[in-house]
Formats: structure tokens, sequence, C-alpha cells
């Protein structure tokens, strides 16, 4: 059954305040649309934790530090609900713009320290426009959990700091990556990569299997990151901008996986920027 879509913060209240009156709990799952096997996973990860659960959809302009990428972000609403009616969805929210940013809005939410690396100097401005938007989203739903892919790893640690530091009353829980049978991990640009493009960006992952492999068995990160830029630059990649080794729960850096770990990759094929990271857990 196609979930009902619900487009005003008015209609959301008045189903997330029966629910919670009814004693039920919810879950939701924060989306830009563009909906795939890893968004569908989430989906699922939160009709089996929650009572009621809530996909929203809605491309934040505020995260787009690139007017281009916004203009081409792929919006396919239709299709989403669709994709979405085999889970059990009770309500897809596409909010009004203007329930979430009306006129004179003025405020941003800013996390310090987790956002000053890897995606952080590299999108000026993206994770304000994240946290912002998913602390709105949070308190319009009043959802009890979130549901977010472990693909954007330091997203999901903003996310899930921003939350505690606000007392807003939600668990933030993350999900594992959804990856093509190639390896490459599910996302929406994945729909712009041409099909020359998509066979380079399924080697981004097994060339970061590769590394964690060798850094797993405690070599030294720094040469062995030298070689993986290069070995992405061979395999098509046009630009590599950064191979990171860091804490996976601090995000500090570290020159070996000394402790539990994550490696995070981030290159551009095809003109589009793909992302990726994978766990590595010292022997
Ligand atoms: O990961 C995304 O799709 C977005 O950053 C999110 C969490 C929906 C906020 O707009």
């Amino acid at each position: 059954m196609i979930a009902p879509i619900l487009r005003s913060l008015a209609e959301l209240r008045a189903k997330t305040n029966e629910w919670h009156r009814n004693g039920e709990t919810i879950g939701v799952v924060p989306t830009m649309g563009a909906l795939h096997e890893g968004h569908l996973s989430l989906a699922q990860a939160a009709k089996e934790g929650c009572d009621r659960v809530i996909v929203t959809i809605f491309v934040n302009p505020k995260q787009f530090n690139n007017p281009e990428d916004l203009t081409n972000y792929p919006r396919t609403e239709h299709e989403d609900a669709q994709k979405l009616s085999r889970y059990g969805v009770d309500v897809i929210y596409v909010p009004d713009p203007q329930d979430i940013y009306p006129d004179g809005f003025s405020t941003t939410v800013s996390v310090a320290g987790l956002t000053d690396m890897m995606e952080g100097p590299f999108r000026p401005g993206h994770f304000e426009g994240v946290a912002t938007v998913v602390a709105k989203l949070f308190l319009q739903t009043q959802a009890d959990r979130a549901y977010f892919g472990e693909k954007d790893y330091q997203q999901l640690l903003v996310v899930r700091r921003m939350a505690r530091d606000l007392n807003i009353p939600i668990e933030v829980i993350g999900c594992p990556t959804v990856r093509e049978p190639s390896g490459l991990a599910m996302s929406s640009r994945n729909l712009l990569l041409s099909p020359e493009g998509l066979k380079i960006a399924a080697l981004m992952n097994e060339i970061m299997r590769q590394l964690a492999k060798d850094l797993a068995a405690g070599k030294d990160f720094v040469t062995l990151a030298q070689d993986a830029k290069a070995a992405l630059l061979n395999a098509g990649f046009t630009e590599v901008e950064y191979i990171d080794l860091r804490c996976a729960e601090t995000l500090e850096s570290l020159p070996r996986a000394s402790k539990p770990a994550r490696l995070f990759v981030t290159a551009w094929a095809d003109g589009v920027r793909l992302i990726d990271n994978i766990p590595v857990n010292p022997a």
C-alpha cells in the first residue's frame, strides 16, 4: 500500500500526536529522496524497531555548497512512494519548504569538532545545513528513534552529537552501508554515473578493502594511503579529495589502526563526487 504523503506540519502533528497518545513509538528516516536499497534498509530497520514509521523527503537547499549540485539532485517522489510501499511505512512527509524555512528563518545549528575534518572543509556550510534541517525534522516528527546510514558516517556522528547536545529525546541509530554486488556503496549520486563511470566507481571499494586488510595487519597508514591514492587515479578517478584513517568514535586521525577505526575515501569519477568508508578493526 502506498503510504499517505503529508505536506504540512499541521497534518503531520495530527498523526504523531495521535500515535503518542496511543503509546506507540515513532521511527523516522530522514532522506532527500531518490531512494535506493540503502534508504529502504533504513525503512525496514525502522519498521522492525518502532510501531510507526515516517520517511521524510526534503531536498535541503542549506546543505548544498554547490548550486549546480542542488539543481542536478535527482527528484523522484512518485517512484520513491512506490518503492516504500513494500515496507509498511505509515507516512511519507514531504514538507512544504515554508514549514522548514519560513520567511525570516534565522537559526543555524552548528556542531564543532566533529565537522572540522573530512567533509567539513571540503563542503563549507554543509554540516550546518544538515544539523539544522535534521534538528527541525526531529522536532517536527517527534520521533523516538532516527535511522541513518553508515555510508555518511561523519553525518551520523554529527547528528547524534547534535541530538545529545540539544537534549532532543531521540535515539540515533546507524545502519550498515548497502552495496551493489560490485561493492559500490549505494548512493543517489550513482544515478549520475555513465556505464563507464560505474565501472570506475566500483573499484573504489576494492582498493579500500585491500588497504583496510593491510591496516588491520598493523601496517602504517601514510605510505599505504599514498599507494591507494595512486591506485585510485590509475583506476580512472580524476581527483582524490582525501583518504583518512580515523577513530570510529571520535574521528581523531590515526597513524595506524590501533583501535576500532574507519577508513574514509572521497574521490571524483565521471564528474561525480563519491564517498565511502569501511571499518578497520585491529587484529
Ligand atoms: O543524508 C541525507 O540524505 C541528508 O543529509 C539528510 C540527513 C536527509 C538531511 O537532509
